[in-house]
């Protein structure tokens, strides 16, 4: 039984990946990441409503918004920010709406006082964030989405690290600056919890795979050498089974490796008595 489950839970396995990586174009949208680990696999669906959170992880303002040093940051997860209310009043936002939807399509921004001006920089678009857990040995620590922009004049990101936590939800309230401008924050919200499903794989390991391709490999060569002797030579007794007398010879011969085996053992541990004491 163990060994017919085998293959079904691979096969199982392979097409929740083969899911995984054809979701992956939407999983830009829709935040889906999923990871095998040990025999669980770890389903995130980051933007699924919930009953308490219709929207998912994203903010329901439209923004998430830290301001830490004079420096503001602004944004959203798995998709653009909407300003409805405090739209970001920056210089230079060309890449992330202009002047007048500025924020509104890049998915996060950045406001640094340069020289008593505010000057915008975006960092980040969710149509190429990435996702990956914060912990590659703990899946239930929750996942980091990390989102990059290319602009004319520096590359940067924001990573957020989203910590899972079934019941308790802390918004983000500081973050990290690391390099020109490679940001860094956190968050705890129940949709950084994945769903998990067991995927079995009591696997057999090589011993028994090689065991099993041997069992395999020897039944089909007595199973054909039968039909042959049968059909082709004619032979319409027990004697049609290839190598007869080698199987029937088996337990025999099994017996007197034994027992020479036994026999050297004992002639070992006998010390200096006659190699081959006649035994009465
Ligand atoms: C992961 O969850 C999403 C949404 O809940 C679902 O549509 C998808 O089929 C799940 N994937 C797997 C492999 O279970
Ligand atoms: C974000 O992506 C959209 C479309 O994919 C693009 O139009 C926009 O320029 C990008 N913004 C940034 C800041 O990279
Ligand atoms: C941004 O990164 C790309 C590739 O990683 C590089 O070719 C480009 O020069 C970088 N731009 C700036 C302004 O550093
Ligand atoms: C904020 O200021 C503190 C102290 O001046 C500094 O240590 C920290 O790195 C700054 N943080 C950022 C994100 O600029
Ligand atoms: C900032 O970096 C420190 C040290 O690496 C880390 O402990 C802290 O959690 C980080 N904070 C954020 C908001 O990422």
């Amino acid at each position: 039984m163990g060994k017919r489950d085998l293959p079904i839970s691979r096969a199982l396995v392979f097409f929740m990946l083969l899911d995984s990586l054809l979701s992956f174009a939407a999983a830009k949208a829709s935040c889906r990441f999923g990871v095998v680990h040990g025999n669980t696999l770890y389903n995130y669906s980051l933007a699924s409503p919930s009953a308490e959170f219709p929207h998912g992880i994203l903010s329901e303002d439209g923004f998430y918004k830290v301001a830490l040093n004079g420096t503001v940051l602004w944004f959203q997860l798995c998709s653009n920010m909407i300003f409805n209310h405090d739209q970001p009043a920056c210089f230079g936002c060309q890449d992330c709406g202009g002047s007048s939807r500025c924020g509104m399509t890049c998915s996060a921004l950045v406001s640094n006082n340069i020289g008593g001006y505010d000057v915008c920089t975006a960092v980040g678009n969710a149509s190429n964030s990435q996702i990956s857990l914060i912990d590659e040995n703990d899946p239930k620590k929750g996942v980091l989405a990390k989102m990059v922009s290319s602009g004319k004049t520096n590359n940067c990101s924001l990573s957020v690290a989203i910590f899972c936590d079934s019941s308790v939800v802390r918004v983000p309230t500081s973050f990290n600056l690391s390099g020109d401008c490679n940001y860094a924050t956190e968050l705890t919200h129940p949709s950084g919890c994945a769903i998990t499903v067991a995927v079995g794989g009591k696997g057999l390991g090589w011993f028994g795979t090689l065991l099993l391709i041997v069992i395999c490999l020897l039944g089909g060569h007595i199973l054909i050498g039968t039909v042959y002797r049968f059909f082709f030579l004619g032979i319409h007794s027990i004697e049609a089974i290839p190598n007869l007398e080698f199987w029937i010879s088996l337990p025999e011969r099994m017996k007197s490796l034994l027992g020479s085996i036994v026999r050297r053992f004992t002639s070992q541990s006998g010390g200096t008595r006659a190699t081959y004491a006649p035994i009465n």
